[in-house]
């Protein structure tokens, strides 16, 4: 296959696999600066635009989205949050994150995140294929690394390119193009999954809710005036065919009953998924000529929503070590980037796993480890140090002062 004929070949400094928002951003980023990118995804865009993902930015990815000049749509249709809720114990606590360490993040979907810069680089004349098929990455250990893929229409292609970044999510290939003997993959799985809705109700709450319960998790986020998106934990091996609306309310009501009264905003349930998830970074996040970003080469739980932000540090850093190799300093900038980028993925691992094990019941826990769970959580919201370790962690390791 590697030698098969081709139809067209193109040459670019860069080439991407995985069009989700590292690969979109980073091809932004560069083609800012005035480097050509091509981007392949075996993905749709209507497929990607369709799937369901976290909520929340960074104050600083935001700023970086509009300052770049992806989009400012987040400070129209995105809104600040300056806290949260943590829920347990029937009792609501709020978590004032501007008032702890003068930060804030942004609930904007992920989703609107990709349909702003796959829009930026439709306006800017960006090259970015959708809905490819067999994919090959050849030559990683070359300075001449070379990608082939089949395009919707059946018709080959070949990019050239001097480097090549794997950003091909949690399912990435390019990540095995690291040899077993020379890669090491630190991971755990969790015995439980979300599950995952969209409800069209009216918002329960102004703040995000991250409720502990004898019952399990449930997380009440947002999405419009109108549309909600919840979660609650469930077993991975769950199927959604078993859940009708009245019994995904039931379980959520349940999680989030409590002395105050608190009852979520019903409607019907729109959509229904199970996310399984794990923990998991693979190192190096380069090898040769290639270097992996985003979910291709680390993934967090969902809880804290961290995997979007990593993926876009990952990829501020790239650009930047990108530029510089680029700009004469060879392969030898990108040594840089694994470890700027990856203090970042192992303090988001460390806050992802802690706070999953801070807000759920694990299958068999007893009452002791709901009683301890309790009491840790009775230190983050009743001292002032929690509070300030919750926060800090939620909002990101500022890159620049706030
Ligand atoms: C959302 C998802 C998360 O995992 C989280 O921690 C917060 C919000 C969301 O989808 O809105």
């Amino acid at each position: 296959m590697a030698d098969a004929a081709v139809d067209t070949v193109a040459s670019v400094p860069v080439a991407v696999i995985g069009a989700g928002p590292a690969g979109l951003m980073l091809a932004h980023l560069l083609g800012r600066a005035g480097v050509e990118t091509i981007v392949v995804d075996t993905r749709t865009r209507r497929e990607i635009e369709t799937t369901q993902r976290a909520g929340i930015l960074e104050a600083d990815a935001a700023r970086d989205l509009v300052e770049t000049g992806v989009s400012d749509r987040i400070l129209r249709d995105g809104c600040e949050h300056e806290g949260v809720e943590l829920r347990f114990g029937g009792r609501p606590h709020h978590i004032d994150f501007k008032q702890l360490v003068g930060a804030s993040v942004w609930l904007y979907p992920q989703t609107d995140v990709f349909i702003d810069l796959a829009d930026a680089l439709d306006r800017d004349g960006g090259a970015v294929h959708f809905g490819v098929k067999d994919t090959e990455v050849l030559g990683v250990t070359t300075d001449a690394p070379r990608v082939r893929y089949t395009a919707p229409d059946g018709s080959r292609h070949e990019i050239r390119a001097r480097y090549v970044v794997g950003a091909d999510g949690s399912r990435s290939m390019c990540r095995d193009l690291v040899p077993e003997d020379r890669r090491v993959r630190y991971g755990k799985e969790y015995p439980f999954a979300w599950f995952g809705i969209l409800a069209e109700a009216p918002m329960s709450a102004p703040e995000l809710v991250y409720a502990h319960s004898e019952h399990g998790f449930a997380l009440i986020s947002q999405r419009t005036e109108t549309v909600q998106r919840m979660y609650f934990q469930c077993s991975p091996e769950e199927s959604v065919d078993a859940w009708p609306d009245n019994r995904i309310w039931e379980t959520l009501q349940a999680r989030v009953a409590g002395q105050d009264g608190f009852r979520l905003k019903e409607g019907p349930v729109l959509e229904k998924t199970v996310l399984r998830f794990r923990s998991f970074v693979q190192e190096p996040m380069r090898w040769g000529s290639m270097t992996l970003a985003g979910d291709a080469a680390h993934t967090v739980p969902p809880t804290g929503a961290r995997g979007l932000n990593l993926a876009l540090h990952d990829v501020k850093v790239l650009a930047d070590v990108l530029l510089k190799a680029l700009g004469g300093a060879g392969e030898a900038a990108l040594d840089e980037y694994q470890p700027r980028a990856l203090q970042r993925v192992w303090r988001a691992q460390n806050f992802s796993y802690w706070m999953t094990q801070l807000l759920h019941t694990a299958p068999g826990s007893t009452p002791f480890d709901l009683r301890r769970q309790l009491g840790e959580l009775d230190n983050v919201v009743g001292t002032r140090a929690g509070r300030t370790y919750l926060a800090e962690q939620y909002t990101g390791w500022p890159t620049r002062p706030h």
